[in-house]
């Protein structure tokens, strides 16, 4: 029988990606389904959804309005994600050609999903963390694992609570043989996901040894042949001393690490409930950077949350010169449903919160030009990942630096000493030495 075809269209976080990696996996193997980029010939259509700010909410509705118009006849359309989660059978209302919704923390049940007409999976409290997913990869060199699911921190701004649920951890075993099949594959980078990765072991669904973030991350650097780790999001609140050591101290830790600030000042961290100071976040990062030679540190900031003053603002200005990030992700503050901060009457007007957006990314790039052209001339180990126009191609630094070099497929997966020549604000240039 030929396979069904499979479109699927994948929006946010890395969490996402994998998610839609196991969506691919379970349909693949499991289905008789083939993966297809051409949506007019698919049989099934997919749009996995972010919620974390109000645009990417707008664009799931014109994009399934857009599939519905494209799509053949008898082919099906599921919204999966988080924006399934939070919205739920608002979704069948507003677009009432959509076959089932799938929300986040349900993704082991697509192949049920996909049978039976008007699904609608959007439990919060379905535990999937023990579930042994089919296994599929965007990139053989570099493979995504989750190690926990959810988060129960309650920031006052964020919606995740309430479309991925309360954070459970991952059994080590599911994690362990998940990054030595991948290595054993050809993976050279392993990049462990979760909403706060460095909260690993608080709660397991069965009884399982004792085990933290630094527990795990020394055991998986055991695997032999793999040869980096990243992941993603650590929580400053979490940084104690025995993972400062431990990522300091590891060399197959990649020596980069996102450390969301949302902002530099006490009163506003106090009402995002973020439960550290700028004191304690300044603290971390200024030792991590004296601990690695080399770190990047990359950052979330928030403008424009209810009630910051020009003052709250001009103290995230102030970490930005104390920290001198690699890296900003910046956002205009978004009011989200079913948030504490949604219901705050200091909400600040639009222009504000983009003059104060405007102002922090030319701070940023200013800085960024600085310490991009102190990369030009030195040598870097860089693991080429992916094929670019023109002959190059394009791999990253342990730290993080997106580095393009000419070249071919031969350089695929791997490690090349680079000297870098020519040092741009979002690429560095160079050659093999
Ligand atoms: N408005 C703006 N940005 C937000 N983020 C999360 N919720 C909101 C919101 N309501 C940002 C945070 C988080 C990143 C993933 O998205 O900075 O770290
Ligand atoms: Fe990822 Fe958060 Fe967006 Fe969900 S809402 S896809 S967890 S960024």
């Amino acid at each position: 029988m030929s396979a069904k075809k499979l479109f699927i269209q994948t929006l946010g976080c890395a969490m996402n990606v994998r998610d839609s990696e196991h969506i691919i996996a379970e349909l693949t193997q499991k289905e008789n389904y083939s993966l297809t980029e051409d949506i007019q010939e698919a049989d099934l259509i997919l749009i996995n959804t972010c919620s974390v700010r109000e645009k990417p909410v707008h664009k799931l509705f014109s994009e399934v309005g857009a599939f519905k118009k494209l799509k053949k006849n008898g082919a099906k359309i599921g919204v999966c994600g988080c924006t399934a989660s939070h919205l739920g059978a608002e979704i069948f209302k507003k677009a009432p050609y959509v076959d089932f919704v799938l929300g986040a923390r349900n993704v082991s049940k697509i192949t049920q999903a996909i049978k039976i007409p008007k699904f609608l999976g959007t439990d919060l409290n379905y535990d999937e963390s023990d579930f042994a997913f089919k296994d599929f990869r965007n990139s053989i060199y570099k493979a995504y694992i989750n190690i926990s699911i959810g988060c129960d921190k309650h920031c006052t701004y964020c919606i995740v609570p309430h479309t991925r649920g309360d954070e459970i951890s991952i059994p080590f075993a599911i994690i362990f043989n998940e990054a030595k099949k991948a290595v054993s594959k050809g993976a050279k980078e392993i990049f462990l996901l979760g909403q706060n990765v460095n909260n690993y072991g608080k709660k397991f669904k069965n009884e399982h040894k004792k085990m933290d973030f630094s527990d795990l991350l020394e055991e998986l650097s055991q695997i032999e042949g793999l040869e980096r780790i990243r992941f993603t999001s650590p929580h400053p609140l979490h940084m104690d001393d025995k993972f400062l050591h431990t990522f300091s101290q590891n060399p197959k830790i990649c020596k980069c690490i996102h450390m969301p600030l949302q902002s530099g000042s006490n009163e506003i961290l106090k009402t995002m409930k973020r439960g550290y100071t700028k004191e304690w976040y300044l603290d971390r990062a200024l030792k991590l950077r004296s601990l690695c030679k080399n770190l990047s540190i990359s950052t979330d900031i928030i403008v424009a949350f209810p009630g910051e003053s020009q003052r709250d603002f001009e103290e995230s200005l102030e970490m930005i010169e104390k920290v001198r990030f690699e890296q900003i992700f910046s956002f205009k503050y978004s009011k989200r449903p079913l948030t504490k901060a949604a219901l705050m009457d200091n909400q600040i007007p639009e222009e504000i919160a983009s003059k104060r957006l405007e102002i922090l990314q030319n701070r940023h790039y200013e800085i960024l030009d600085e310490i991009v052209k102190k990369q030009e001339n030195q040598i870097f180990e860089v693991l080429f990942e992916e094929l670019r126009a023109d002959g190059e191609i394009a791999g990253r630094t342990d730290n993080n630096f997106l580095v393009q070099i000419k070249g071919s497929e031969e350089f695929l997966g791997q490690m090349k000493q680079v000297k870098i020549t020519n040092a741009r604000r979002m690429v560095l240039y160079g050659e093999v030495v």
